[in-house]
């Protein structure tokens, strides 16, 4: 290639010389000259070319040389991946590598389950919390007529039973205004013989004035403290309402249930008489979610075939699961929304409002 141009370059300066010595002879030496300057300058561009391309052509072949040695080194580390996974998969089958493989896929195993249970764990929390939330928004929803409502209910207490001595106060712990005329209300309508009552207070106050007005019935109110009992006692003697009220100090004690042990009043149900009305506000919730629960399961034999039970704060989420829990297992057929955070309960046929 090299020879070829050295050939091709020596023939075209014979020619240029031969013509430059041509026109000299004739006397055209302008021309001779401007042909032999140009000729020159092309000469110099031809070898700058020439130049140009071995430096081009020599990085060529460098870079193909680099080229070959990565491929070298890439079926070189191919190679070695391949004795690995030789070596790593005989060393799986001996003892040592079932043992090692056995593990891994047990520690895979527990940490699954473990995962799963944190999921659960976690769902739970979140029901939970959104259940609250929902409890929390209708609290603060009602929150701007509440107090008016309330105010309601008290007025109309005071229009039926005008007090002569202090009262224990409504709300709180107690009993609000708007169960209150709801108890009041189904006992003037009711007229039970025998209401009993889980948790003295306020309520067995209003529960003994509807019934001392009706001429007919007694209340049996149970206390686990003795002395809220005796406190309530004391205002039930103050307004003259003694007659027509007992309360009982009934300490809790673990009582048997289909779900558990569960702290209950210790009272023994045959002594009681045949129920009519059940108002189940206590034990307080601090024992427990299902604090109320043994209600039913322990009264259920003394309660009349029509009674109604009144449940209060069954907007808790511990008293919804009590309620679905007495309609799966203690025959509740219905259940009506009172009022404010009461429940009206019952297991015969019919609710009182269609009797
Ligand atoms: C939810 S309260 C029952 C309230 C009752 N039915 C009433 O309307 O007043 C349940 C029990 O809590 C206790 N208790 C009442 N008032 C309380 C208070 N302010 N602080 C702590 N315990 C109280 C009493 O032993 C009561 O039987």
């Amino acid at each position: 290639m090299r020879r070829r141009r050295l050939l091709e370059g020596g023939v075209l300066a014979a020619a240029v010389v031969g013509a430059v010595v041509v026109m000299a002879v004739e006397g055209d030496l302008g021309a001779a000259l401007t042909l032999l300057a140009v000729s020159a300058v092309l000469a110099a561009l031809l070898e700058l070319d020439g130049r140009h391309r071995h430096a081009l052509r020599s990085q060529l072949e460098s870079m193909q040389q680099q080229v070959a040695r990565v491929r070298a080194d890439q079926r070189a580390a191919r190679d070695e991946i391949r004795r690995l996974r030789r070596r790593l998969e005989k060393q799986l089958r001996t003892e040592p590598g079932r043992t090692l493989t056995r593990t891994i896929e047990s520690s895979v195993g527990q940490i699954s389950t473990e995962l799963a249970q944190t999921h659960q764990l976690v769902e739970e929390h979140a029901d939970r919390a959104r259940a609250r939330q929902i409890e929390l928004r209708r609290s603060l929803r009602d929150l701007k007529h509440e107090p008016l409502t309330q105010q309601q209910s008290m007025a109309l207490l005071q229009s039926w039973f005008t007090p002569d001595a202090p009262l224990p106060a409504v709300g709180g712990w107690a009993m609000e205004p708007t169960t209150l005329v709801e108890i009041v209300d189904l006992i003037t309508r009711l007229r039970p013989t025998t209401v009993v009552e889980c948790g003295s207070g306020t309520s067995t106050m209003w529960v003994t004035q509807a019934l001392r007005r009706n001429g007919h019935g007694r209340v049996v109110s149970l206390d686990h403290d003795g002395d809220y009992a005796a406190a309530t006692r004391a205002h039930l003697a103050r307004h003259g309402l003694g007659a027509w009220a007992e309360v009982r100090h009934a300490p809790l004690v673990p009582t048997e249930t289909d779900h558990g042990p569960l702290d209950w009043y210790n009272v023994d149900a045959a002594s009681l008489p045949l129920i009519d009305m059940l108002v189940v506000d206590g034990p307080p919730k601090a024992t427990g979610d299902l604090a109320r629960y043994p209600a039913l399961p322990v009264l259920v034999e003394r309660l009349a075939p029509d009674a109604v039970i009144v449940l209060d704060d069954a907007d808790r989420a511990g008293e919804r699961r009590i309620v679905e829990l007495w309609q799966e297992q203690h025959g509740v057929r219905w259940t009506q929304k009172l009022v404010g955070r009461a429940l009206l309960l019952g297991l015969g046929d019919t609710p009182p409002a269609a009797r």
